[in-house]
């Protein structure tokens, strides 16, 4: 797959920083067309750079996914630009901070469930038709670990929406098939990103890497590996599914 996805075009949400950005440097490394997508026009800037200088080609995309319009305008400007959109990654989302279930604001809620699920219902509805006309396609969206296992301790909006992104994913998978678009999943455990880094205690770092089978973190690039497997070619009868990549954390 080193070249494998030369001539082809790819969105990636969320690629200002972390997996986001793993996965679009990966992309771009082997070939395809990478819009850049963010809200953070300066994350955005510096990714879109970053893979130019290192002989890749990407464009930026600065929109806010909670906008259907701005979402729309965003795949359908990408698609006009490079005349096909093969492949949309849906990587932003995440959650500001911990907050259990009776503290839970609720408009804390509705911004968690919001970034994550409805969004990814946006990026869908955006882009199934232009991949319809197409007849080919790869979604791929981050879900996480927390929507796989109750036993790590999880705000519940996002539990609940990474959860809803499952479901949503099999039935885009379901009425999507037919038209040679897959729709997949990919559900990290804890993964060395800045965010990660910055939310967790290093007690609860050591208490992650002793009861992780491989014994430590992921890094982003190993999580995007697995995401640019499913975007490619080679992944035409994998739909529907749930990737989980997580060191083992939780075995289903
Ligand atoms: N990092 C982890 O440990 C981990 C574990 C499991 C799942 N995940 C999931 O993987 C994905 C990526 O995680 P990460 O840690 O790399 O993310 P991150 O929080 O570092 O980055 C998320 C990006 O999404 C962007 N974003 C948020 N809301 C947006 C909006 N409305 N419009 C446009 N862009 C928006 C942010 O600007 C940011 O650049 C997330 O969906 C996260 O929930 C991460």
């Amino acid at each position: 797959m080193a070249d494998g996805f030369k001539g082809q075009c790819a969105v990636v949400t969320g690629a200002a920083t972390g997996i986001g950005e793993a996965t679009a440097r990966e992309l771009a490394r082997r070939g395809a067309m990478v819009g850049v997508m963010d809200i953070n026009a300066d994350g955005v800037a510096r990714v879109t750079d970053a893979i130019r200088k290192d002989g890749g080609n990407a464009f930026t995309c600065v929109a806010d996914l909670l906008s259907w319009d701005s979402t729309n305008k965003v795949i359908s400007d990408a698609h006009r630009s490079n005349g096909r959109l093969d492949i949309v990654v849906h990587s932003a989302g995440g959650f500001p901070k911990y907050v259990n279930l009776i503290d839970c604001p609720i408009d804390a809620w509705d911004g968690v469930i919001d970034s994550n699920l409805r969004s990814m219902f946006y990026l869908l509805k955006a882009a199934a038709p232009l991949m319809i006309a197409a007849k080919y396609g790869r979604f791929v969206a981050l879900s996480s670990m927390a929507a796989r296992s109750g036993v790590n301790p999880n705000p519940p909006h996002y539990t609940a929406a990474k959860g809803g992104m499952l479901a949503l994913t099999r039935q885009a998978a379901l009425d999507l098939g037919k038209h040679g678009i897959t729709v997949n999943a990919v559900a990290p455990a804890n993964v060395l990103t800045p965010r990660t880094l910055g939310m967790r205690s290093p007690e609860r770092i050591a208490h992650i890497e002793k009861t992780t089978p491989v014994g430590r973190l992921s890094t982003p690039d190993e999580i995007a590996a697995a995401v640019v497997f499913l975007c490619s070619p080679e992944a035409s009868y994998v739909t529907g599914v749930t990737m989980d990549v997580n060191g083992g954390a939780t075995m289903i």
